[in-house]
Formats: C-alpha cells, sequence, structure tokens
C-alpha cells in the first residue's frame, strides 16, 4: 500500500463530498430531517455522502473494513478500518451555519496511520499521515506555541445528552472561562481539533464523542505536534468518548483542570 498515494485519494474524495454538502445545503427540507437519537439529527445528506465515501474506500483498500456513522457497512478489516464521519456538524448543516466537515481516518489496526478533515465552506483541507507532518491545503502546519493558560483560546462542545456530565462540565466549564482567553463552541468537532492543529485553538476538549467524530483530528492534532489524551491522561480518546487534544505545551494544565472539575459529583 502506498500511503502517500491513498492519502491523495482520500483527499479528492473528502473535497467531492463537500461539493455535494454545498450543493445540498439549501435543498434539505425539514420532513427529509430524521432524529436518530436525542438531539442526534441525520438526512438523506449524511447518508448518500457515507454511502459514496464507502463505496469509494471499498474501491481504494478492498481488505479494510468500516466504523461509519450511518453504519452504511459494518464489515470489520482483519488489519485496516476505516473511520468515517461523512458530515460533522450535521446540527450546522441543517440550520445553514456554513461549517461542518467530512472526516476520514485509516486505522492499522489500534493505531491511526492516516486522516482527513475538509471543511468546505473555507475550502480548508487537512490531513496527516504516519511519520509524516500534518498539512493545511497542501502547506505544513503546527500547533500554537502558546505556553500561558491564560492567554490560550479553548474549543469545546456543549453537552446535549448524557447530562449526568452536566454538572462536571459546567465547572471545568466555568475554570476555563476565567483562566482562559476564551471559549467557542464550532458544532464539528472533528473541525475542532483540526484548528487546534493548525494553531487557532491552543486545546479542545469534549465528552460523549464517537470514534468517527475525532479517530482523524486527534491524529492531524498529534501530527501537528500536539498531544491527545483522554480525561484521565490516559490513551482511549478515539472509542473512549473523552477528548482532551492541545498544542502539548498546555497538556499537563489542562488536565490537571479537566481531573479537578470534571466527573466530581
Ligand atoms: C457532532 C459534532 C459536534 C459535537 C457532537 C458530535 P455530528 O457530530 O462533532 O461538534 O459536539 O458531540 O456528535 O453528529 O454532527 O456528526
Ligand atoms: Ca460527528
Amino acid at each position: 500500500m502506498n500511503l502517500e498515494t491513498l492519502c491523495n485519494d482520500v483527499v479528492t474524495l473528502a473535497k467531492e463530498t463537500g461539493f455535494f454538502f454545498l450543493d445540498e445545503v439549501n435543498k434539505v427540507k425539514t420532513t427529509d430531517i430524521e432524529e436518530k437519537g436525542l438531539h442526534d439529527f441525520v438526512s438523506y445528506v449524511d447518508k448518500t455522502a457515507e454511502a459514496r465515501i464507502v463505496k469509494e474506500l471499498n474501491r481504494l483498500l478492498p481488505e479494510a473494513g468500516f466504523v461509519a456513522e450511518e453504519g452504511t457497512s459494518t464489515r470489520k478489516g482483519e488489519r485496516y478500518n476505516w473511520v468515517v464521519d461523512p458530515l460533522d456538524g450535521t446540527t450546522n448543516f441543517l440550520h445553514h451555519i456554513p461549517l461542518f466537515s467530512v472526516s476520514i481516518a485509516l486505522m492499522d489496526g489500534d493505531e491511526v496511520i492516516l486522516g482527513v478533515v475538509h471543511e468546505p465552506n473555507l475550502n480548508e483541507c487537512f490531513y496527516a499521515l504516519k511519520g509524516g507532518p500534518a498539512y493545511l491545503n497542501g502547506n505544513i502546519i503546527k500547533v500554537s506555541a502558546q505556553r500561558e493558560m491564560k492567554n490560550s483560546l479553548l474549543a469545546t462542545g456543549f453537552p446535549y445528552y448524557e447530562y449526568g456530565k452536566l454538572q462536571g462540565y459546567m465547572e471545568l466549564f466555568m475554570y476555563f472561562a476565567r483562566n482562559t482567553s476564551g471559549l467557542r463552541r464550532l458544532g464539528s468537532a472533528a473541525v475542532d481539533l483540526a484548528y487546534t492543529a493548525c494553531g487557532r485553538f491552543e486545546g479542545f476538549y469534549e465528552y460523549g464523542l464517537h470514534a468517527w467524530d475525532v479517530a482523524a483530528g486527534a491524529f492531524i492534532v498529534q501530527q501537528a505536534g500536539g498531544t491527545v489524551t483522554d480525561f484521565s491522561g490516559k490513551n482511549d480518546y478515539i472509542f473512549g468518548g473523552e477528548m482532551l487534544a492541545s498544542n502539548n505545551l498546555l497538556h499537563h494544565d489542562l488536565l490537571d483542570a479537566v481531573k479537578s472539575h470534571f466527573g466530581k459529583e
């Protein structure tokens, strides 16, 4: 397998999918929207995009299996698996907020070896390969060099289910509101991670995430020099649902804050 060629093909596929979203964003009707779980929406756009992505990835690497948000394929690969979120930021998309993305990662066993996050509204494609740097539209990107928490800008996702953890989340939010220069909620975890990778954010944290939201973005952060852990400082951040990503320099301080404010109740 030539990983570089494969990455170029996945970038092309993500960009084509992005054009499809831009074509459809003003066509989706209320009657096209289904609630597949609490506050978790989907339309034919997510499903059609995923079916096209799975078909093309199957062609590119027939031996690989899938972990895909809309369940187009649940076949497991013995060694390789694609982790696919066809449309990360579905709520933004359905509300015509121009920030959403395509997120595709390739795992070799437990390890991500390729990650692509494409944000079509600004035509920004973030990607990385095992052993290489991270890129934004062909230019190498690096995480922020900021060392001071008080000067940092963080991204998060506001909880919209798993309310048992809401109290701890709010305490952590209040701590960061007082001790950083600000917090943002963009509405696409994959974009939050991509923006952390290129230094726009110093860090990102959220709970209740799925592997397809984070696998590609977390890998891009790491290849750009950042650090990614779960809320215990361990490595279960792809399938474990809790994610803290940072520019590395601030990871210790951010993790201390997470440990002392989240999940206390
Ligand atoms: C969602 C987005 C959002 C995050 C949610 C995710 P979806 O993904 O990444 O930013 O807060 O937790 O589920 O549902 O739009 O693919
Ligand atoms: Ca998602």
